[in-house]
């Protein structure tokens, strides 16, 4: 097949400057309840990019877990390797990609870690298995097979029985305060709608629209 000509048109829907919320926060969990809505497969799942010392970027997905007082809350590992990177260049950038809805969220800011009540709230929410899971795996590190994290699995799992597992230091929350959200709609002929919120130094969000 000649990927080159793989493409298809953007026809669903329209983005305008002059219908969206004032509110980025609002518009963004607007979108997210009709990709909830829709037959996307994981709505929820985010592209986060972070920097290394070098300026290098890289990128994983991640979940979103929560929009509380107009920040991004996702878990992880504060030791792996975004957890390090985070640890010395707060900025992020967060991309969302809802093929179902033709529709593209690029939120950019920084992080903080979540409370430890926060962190505890979530880890005491999670399957007890992937609880286990959250305290063996060393991610990101290299190991040596597939079986030596099956093996500490079911060590820390007889360790625990009967117990509720408390939250892992190495484990938790981060938010992300943004500075910049911009939404892309898929339109005919590559002409995008992209709306961009943009705080200024007051904290007051400036809408534009940016040439697709
Ligand atoms: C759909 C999906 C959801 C994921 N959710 C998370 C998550 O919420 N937290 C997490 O740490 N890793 C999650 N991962 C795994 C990450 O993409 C990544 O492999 C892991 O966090 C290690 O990344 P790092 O080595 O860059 O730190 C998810 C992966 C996928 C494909």
């Amino acid at each position: 097949m000649n990927i080159a000509q793989v493409r298809r048109e953007y026809t669903k829907t329209k983005l305008n400057k002059n219908n969206v919320h004032p509110d980025p926060i609002v518009q963004f969990n607007k979108w997210l309840n009709e990709a909830l809505e829709s037959n996307c497969m994981e709505p929820t799942a985010m592209t986060i990019s972070t920097v290394s010392e070098n300026c290098a970027p890289s990128s994983r997905v991640v979940l979103l877990k929560g929009v509380e007082d107009n920040r991004f809350v996702f878990y992880t590992n504060y030791n792996s390797r975004k957890g390090i990177q985070l640890r010395k260049n707060p900025n992020i950038s967060a991309l969302f990609f809802w093929s179902e809805l033709e529709r593209q969220i690029i939120i950019e800011g920084t992080v903080e870690k979540t409370s430890t009540e926060k962190s505890d709230e979530y880890f005491g929410s999670r399957p007890w298995k992937s609880r286990i899971g959250a305290i063996i795996s060393p991610q990101s590190q290299p190991i040596e097979s597939r079986n030596v994290i099956k093996k500490a699995f079911v060590v820390e799992a007889a360790r625990h029985i009967g117990d509720s597992i408390p939250r892992p230091p190495h484990w938790g929350g981060y938010m992300i305060d943004p500075n910049r959200i911009e939404f892309w709609q898929g339109r005919p002929n590559r002409l995008h709608d992209r709306v961009l919120y943009l705080k200024d130094k007051s904290s007051v969000w400036n809408i534009s629209r940016l040439a697709p």
